[in-house]
């Protein structure tokens, strides 16, 4: 049998294998989550999430030095705030812990694009994201708080805003209080599809956002449903979105998959905290090269379709970008 087509011809060598990628990454893609707690000359490690740290608002301008020099010129705000209540107060204080930390980063560096989760689970007492009426959440009566939260991170000077509550009706009120305030330059990054998932474990440990009590699948989605997820993305695009994300990543790059195919607006995929540890843990054990590993599933995120990629590997990416290891 004659052989003529042959794979493997695009495959000799590493210069014809990068020429023939169907996936490149840029660390302009790329976007790294920082958390940063309320006080002075904090800098501590994060013990469920090996290698992150936790910077006070003073702290970060130096953090956001090794951001800049690694090439990654976005990043993702979390606050931990000194004292929490029951309606999550600390959200949206004009000097609340991530509105001073948004003033110190863009009074250093100008140039970098601050992202914030726009959220209420670190600021209330009871660790939900939003208002509890009984033990529900009051989808209606935290809009206002979620829409107020945005603002006085755009007044603080947000580029982006990421509402990640998962509250009906939240992106269509946060447009509508920025562009009334004048804000119609400021975009949002909706966190359209985000599932109920075990992979924000070690988030919950590092930001102190565990629910009190329940869990979260009365407003985050079921990991059951795909076609859940076309309905969410329809309704936050329609309410102004302007990138729509998907989180977790990794189990559900067939979601990532499918929006891609459907809508036209840039998709963000999340890697959240679950998979970083999972990584620095097997890796930890000896059971796999957590290069490799970093590599191989950042590629695939991208793959499947994402545009940008959230991810605490950010600067390692960014590292093996210019080793020519990836993209
Ligand atoms: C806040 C929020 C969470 C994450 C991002 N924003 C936690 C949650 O929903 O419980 C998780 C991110 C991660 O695990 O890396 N609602």
């Amino acid at each position: 049998m004659e052989i003529t087509i042959r794979p493997r011809r695009l495959r000799t060598d590493p210069v014809r294998r990068a020429l023939v990628r169907e996936t490149r990454i840029n660390k302009s893609a790329l976007i790294l989550p920082l958390f940063i707690r309320e006080g002075k000359g904090i800098q501590e490690d994060i013990p469920s999430l090996e290698g992150q740290k936790r910077y006070s608002p003073d702290l970060l301008p130096y953090a956001l030095e090794t951001v800049i020099k690694a090439g990654i010129k976005n990043i993702l705000l979390f606050g931990i705030p000194l004292t929490k209540d029951g309606v999550g107060s600390g959200a949206y204080a004009e000097n609340g812990v991530v509105q001073q930390a948004v003033r110190a980063a863009k009074k250093n560096f100008p140039e970098i694009s601050v992202i914030t989760d726009v959220c209420l689970c670190e600021y209330t007492d009871h660790g939900h994201c939003g208002l509890l009426k009984g033990d529900t959440v009051d989808n209606d009566a935290t809009l206002p708080l979620l829409a107020q939260t945005a603002l006085s991170h755009v007044e603080a000077g947000a580029d982006i805003v990421a509402p990640s509550d998962m509250m009906d009706g939240r992106v269509n009120v946060i447009r509508q209080v920025l562009d009334r305030a004048g804000f119609t330059d400021k975009a949002i990054m909706s966190y359209a599809v985000k599932y109920a998932s075990a992979f924000y474990g070690p988030f919950r440990e590092a930001a102190g956002s565990a629910p009190a009590f329940g869990d979260r699948k009365s407003y985050q989605m079921d990991y059951h449903n795909g076609r859940e997820a076309v309905k969410e993305a329809g309704l936050d695009i329609a309410e102004g979105a302007d990138i729509l994300m998907v989180k977790p990543a990794l189990s559900y790059l067939d979601v990532v998959s499918d929006l891609k195919a459907r809508f036209h607006l840039p998709l963000a995929a999340y890697s959240v905290s679950g998979e970083y540890a999972m990584i620095k843990a097997a890796a930890r054990a000896g059971l796999i090269d957590e290069a490799a590993m970093v590599c191989e599933t950042a590629a695939s995120v991208f793959r499947a379709g994402a545009d940008i990629l959230i991810t605490y590997y950010a600067l390692e990416i960014a590292q093996f970008i210019d080793e020519g290891r990836i993209g």
